[in-house]
């Protein structure tokens, strides 16, 4: 049963455009809104009286889940796999379905890791602009043969797995911290003590911000690359700056940071052993495609009646 002129809130987007969840949305008498500003105050403001939020990286607050479970709202959905942006607690208590999409772009996510490890392992970034600079200088440091390198994973789940088959082929000898997996090391100190790299791919929880800081950066014995697709609040970026100045790591490659955009005139921007990139591990035409068809799919059943396909916190009491 569709509600006529059911209003959904679109906090923020990273799309082209919004057609495909119009379409869907209008099929059912709901209407789409895009919220003016992403600060709590507005998005309270905006998200009172909607009955369902499509979420991207805006942060949602309990003050803004309150706000809309107060007007009805019986669903956000998240554009994307995490879910640290969202006050699921607050939701849960509230009796508000959180949905993700939890398998849309892992060969994305995969691939631009080993992207960014085999670039700064190999140098490209550096030798690439010195010849669109007018050079033509081959490197005489850094840089090792592949085969028999040992690489670190912190979080094993969909794409640190995908991650391991991708960097096998390369030769790298594989090792993984998951608390929540079989075997693998026992601490991340243990397992990144002896990489030449580390990779992460582990959600954004208490247990996890930071993971990479002074601790971390200083059991690495081997000036690992670190590469961060996951999240950039797993690392403390002041910490890693200075590792990197001072050695400890031989190159950094980062997708996502805190605060994202990396602000402008920050030195990692511009670190010759530094690649950043702008949030886009996710990005390929076809998974955007699939994230925005999978996000709006789930507002369409949430105000159909329909159980959800990839919820995120349970309301019957049981943890999801
Ligand atoms: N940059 C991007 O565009 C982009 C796109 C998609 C996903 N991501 C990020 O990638 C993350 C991983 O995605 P996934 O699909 O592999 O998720 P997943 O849930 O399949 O795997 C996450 C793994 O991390 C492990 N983990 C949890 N706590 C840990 C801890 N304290 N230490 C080490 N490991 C821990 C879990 O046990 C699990 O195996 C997501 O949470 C998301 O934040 C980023």
């Amino acid at each position: 049963m569709s509600r006529s002129a059911e209003r959904v809130l679109v906090t923020d987007h990273v799309f082209g455009d919004l057609e495909a969840e119009r379409a869907a949305l209008a099929a059912i008498g709901a209407r789409l809104e895009e919220a003016p500003a992403t600060d709590p105050e507005s998005l309270a403001a905006a998200a009172a009286g909607a009955a369902a939020m499509l979420v991207c990286f805006a942060q949602v607050p309990e003050r803004v889940v309150d706000a809309a479970a107060d007007g009805g709202c019986r669903i956000i959905a998240r554009y994307g796999i995490g879910v640290d942006n969202v006050a699921v607690e607050a939701a849960t208590r509230r009796g508000v379905q959180v949905t993700n999409v939890p398998d849309y772009c892992l060969d994305e996510v995969a691939d631009h890791a080993m992207a960014l490890l085999l670039a700064s392992a190999r140098g490209v970034v550096v030798a690439a602009n010195g010849v669109r600079e007018g050079g033509w200088t081959v490197p005489q440091e850094g840089i090792h043969r592949l085969e028999g390198r040992r690489l670190a994973l912190i979080g094993v789940g969909r794409i640190g797995r995908r991650v391991a088959n991708r960097a096998r082929a390369f030769g790298y000898e594989v090792v993984a911290y998951d608390p929540y997996q079989e075997g693998g090391a026992a601490s991340v100190e243990e397992a990144v003590a002896e990489a030449d790299a580390v990779s992460l791919h582990a959600p954004l929880t208490d247990d996890t911000r930071h993971i990479i800081g002074e601790a971390t950066l200083s059991a690495m014995k081997r000036r690992p690359v670190l590469v961060n697709t996951s999240r950039g609040g797993l690392v403390d970026l002041e910490a890693v700056t200075r590792a990197l100045d001072d050695g400890r790591l031989g190159a950094v490659a980062l997708d996502v940071t805190e605060p994202e955009p990396l602000p402008a005139g920050h030195p990692l921007r511009t670190h010759p052993r530094a690649i950043v990139t702008p949030h886009m591990s996710f990005y390929s035409a076809e998974a955007q495609a699939e994230l925005q068809r999978r996000a709006v799919e789930e507002v369409v059943r949430a105000l159909t009646g329909e159980p959800p396909r990839c919820p995120v916190n349970r309301l019957d009491g049981v943890p999801a």
